[in-house]
């Protein structure tokens, strides 16, 4: 038995800030910006939380499959930035949604938290443990971004995915196969140092600026290089795919070049790969539910494409996922 995506629906705030915004008063260039990223503009929410972003994705995705919010048997939201830090932000969708028969939790995997969430939402549909999981990647990045860090604000943005989950009637059709790594050796080049029990919030640690996100990026994209193209080839391998079975690349879209290495070790042309990070920057857990919802609404993904997901974040969190499309628009 296999679980499969049947709904789908993304939120992205309507407030575009293009990289001349930057410009203005960091020393960058929207030149620099696109060449080293490829990012041109993101969305940042003016007002509301992570779980403003989730909810009318989540309304919109549960329409289009005639589910009311009393279906839906679990909520899982990936997110590095909840609500609070408790209670859940699933707990405060359930609550908003009026989800009154759900249970749920969040799960913390940085740019992979929507890889985990996904096979982490299939083995309890698998198992029969639940009917469904309405299953959240979300980010608002603008809370944890210092915005005078010309090396991390140009890079995030905010945004929300939502996608079904249930069991597929046709096992040729949802999650096939998987391939997830965890590695805390790489937890000192990304990662917020305080705020949490480590290093409680206190006029030293705002002061320090050491709420915001700490990057050493060059040492994240070399490992973020390797380790997404590697795992990427491995599940290709594993499953007997060459690169004209696969239809789509669904990269995270932390850095152009992270996911152009990523699409030449697979063999694969650009047209073959989802790219939208030149529109929204990285929204971490938003990724790459946002590209699958952006590419099934403009009438580019079809039922029995073969699709490979694959991630590299904060942790290091990394992986990939073969899965085969099993709905039309
Ligand atoms: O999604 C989570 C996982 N994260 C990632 O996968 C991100 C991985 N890392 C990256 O994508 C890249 O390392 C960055 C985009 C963050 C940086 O690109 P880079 O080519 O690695 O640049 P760099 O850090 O080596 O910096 C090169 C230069 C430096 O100046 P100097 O020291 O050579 O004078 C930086 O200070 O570029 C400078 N720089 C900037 N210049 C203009 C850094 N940020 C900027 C900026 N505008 N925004």
């Amino acid at each position: 038995m296999t679980a499969t995506i049947t709904s789908i629906a993304h939120y992205l705030p309507p407030d575009v800030y293009p990289n001349s915004y930057f410009e203005k008063y960091l020393d960058t260039s929207d030149e620099w910006i696109k060449a080293r990223t490829g990012i041109s503009e993101r969305r940042f929410i003016k007002d509301g939380a992570t779980s403003d972003m989730i909810i009318p994705a989540a309304k919109q995705c549960l329409e289009r499959r005639g589910f009311k919010p009393e279906d839906i048997d679990c909520i899982i939201v990936a997110t590095v930035t909840p609500d609070h830090m408790f209670p859940a932000t699933a707990c405060v969708v359930q609550n908003k949604l009026g989800a009154t028969n759900a249970w749920g939790f969040d799960l913390s995997a940085a740019c992979s938290g929507f890889l985990f969430a996904l096979v982490t939402a299939a083995s309890l549909v698998e198992s029969g443990t639940v009917k469904n999981v309405l299953l959240c990647g979300a980010d608002k990045m603008s809370s944890i971004l210092n915005f005078e860090d010309r090396a991390q604000a140009v890079l995030f943005g905010d945004g929300a995915g939502v996608v079904l989950l249930e069991k597929s009637k046709d096992k040729e059709y949802g999650i096939i196969d998987h391939i997830l790594h965890i590695d805390g050796a790489g937890g000192p080049y990304l990662h917020q140092v305080a705020g949490g029990s480590y290093k409680p919030a206190s006029i030293d640690t705002v002061t320090n600026k050491e709420h915001y996100i700490y990057q050493d990026g060059q040492a994240v994209f070399k490992a973020a290089v390797v380790g997404m193209a590697d795992v990427s080839l491995e599940i290709m391998q594993k499953n007997k795919l060459e690169s004209e079975d696969v239809a789509w690349l669904v990269p995270h879209q932390a850095n152009l070049r992270i996911i152009a290495a990523t699409a030449n070790r697979m063999g694969l042309d650009k047209d073959k790969v989802m790219i939208n990070i030149d529109r929204y920057g990285n929204t971490t857990a938003g990724t790459i539910p946002i590209c699958l919802s952006e590419w099934l609404d403009m009438g580019k993904l079809h039922k029995g494409d073969r699709l490979v997901l694959s991630s590299f974040g904060a942790g290091f969190t990394w992986g990939a996922i073969y899965l085969r499309w099993g709905m039309n628009k």
